[in-house]
């Protein structure tokens, strides 16, 4: 049976030149590098300078992942760019994005699922492109969450950064068995009686403002392996696969003790998790593509190889996608 399935033909990713390492916090906070490294795995994250925003760095990402495709921005239509921190309340940041990258057929929307954008987005975007209302999806996660932090409070602003990483994707038909290449499952969930956990205390329609993260990081954490399992495992028997049967873990990169554990959980071998928390801490959407832009351009993720994407985060949302690379 011929079924149509969503192919990655490239990937791309931007991080703002300005790094800061956790030395940088001991000065102004009651913290050390000791703390964060043991807690988090956290070294840097890449805070965007003056006038670089959420479109700003998309529009960097998205070129690079076109790049990477052989392929130009008219030739996309569908943007679906996940962000929590949009430029602006409304229009979506991903129509100024179609406007930067001169395209003006298809359409364009933001997700917002916080951490889970991106997985969410993938989710998307592949049931659009199955649906032939489109035939090539930009999908691109972007965050600016160094505007949006309490930079007095350590138990966040520690924990952040900013970039933005991005994914071509294109309609094939393949055989619908395991060895199509494309995504071939995905598990999206949300409990929102969670929502007090991590959370913006702002907003257009209850303070007129935009609000600093806000985040109980202990009851996070303690719902956080569960979840990000439990989705995975779902979608392993949904395809009849186990741990030994993937190639490469590619988790959201919030907490490497979160990643460690999750891991361990599944029985997926060490060498197969990419981690790059201790160089980006944690960008929300950006992680996951960003992650695997690394291993992409570093030549671990392969053509062929099976690639199980999962985030958890506010809502809490959370989600896992299968794709075969
Ligand atoms: O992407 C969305 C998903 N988000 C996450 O996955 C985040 C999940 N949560 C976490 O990653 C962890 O809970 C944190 C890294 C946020 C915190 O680690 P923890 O091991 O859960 O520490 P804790 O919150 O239990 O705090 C331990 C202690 C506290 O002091 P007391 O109450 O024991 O005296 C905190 O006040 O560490 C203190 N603390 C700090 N100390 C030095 C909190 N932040 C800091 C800091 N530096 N930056």
């Amino acid at each position: 049976m011929s079924v149509t399935r969503s192919v990655v033909r490239g990937t791309g990713s931007y991080l703002p030149a300005r790094k800061m390492n956790n030395r940088d916090f001991e000065g102004i906070l009651e913290t050390s590098d000791e703390w964060i490294q043991q807690r988090t795995g956290i070294r840097n994250r890449h805070i965007a300078a003056e006038g670089e925003t959420t479109v700003s760095m998309a529009e960097a990402a998205a070129r690079r992942a076109l790049d990477a495709a052989g392929l130009q921005p008219g030739d996309i239509d569908l943007i679906v760019l996940a962000t929590a921190t949009p430029d602006n309340t409304f229009p979506a940041s991903a129509v100024q994005l179609q406007q930067r990258l001169g395209i003006t057929h298809g359409f364009a929307f933001d997700l917002q699922a916080v951490c889970s954008g991106f997985v969410y987005a993938v989710t998307t975007a592949d049931l659009y492109l199955k649906s032939g209302m489109a035939r090539r999806a930009l999908v691109i996660g972007s965050e600016t969450f160094s505007r949006i932090l309490d930079w007095e409070d350590r138990s966040t602003c520690v924990l952040f950064g900013d970039g933005a990483g991005a994914l071509v994707l294109e309609v094939a038909e393949g055989e619908g068995t395991l060895a199509d290449r494309g995504v071939l499952v995905s598990h999206l969930r949300s409990d929102g009686t969670h929502h007090e956990k991590l959370y913006v205390d702002g907003g257009p329609s209850s303070t007129g403002t935009v609000g600093k993260l806000r985040m109980e990081g202990r009851e996070v954490f303690k719902h956080a392996v569960g979840m990000i399992t439990d989705v995975i495992e779902d979608s392993f028997s949904e395809l009849g696969i186990g741990p030994n049967d993937i190639d490469w873990f590619v988790p959201h990169q919030a907490n490497r003790r979160i990643i460690d554990a999750s891991a361990k959980k599944l029985g997926i071998a060490p060498e197969k998790v990419v981690t790059t928390v201790q160089d980006h801490g944690n960008t929300s959407a950006a992680s996951i593509p960003l992650a695997l832009d690394t291993a992409v351009r570093d030549g671990r993720v392969k053509r062929g190889d099976v690639v199980v994407l999962e985030a958890m985060g506010g809502g809490f949302t959370w989600g896992a996608v299968v794709v075969r690379w």
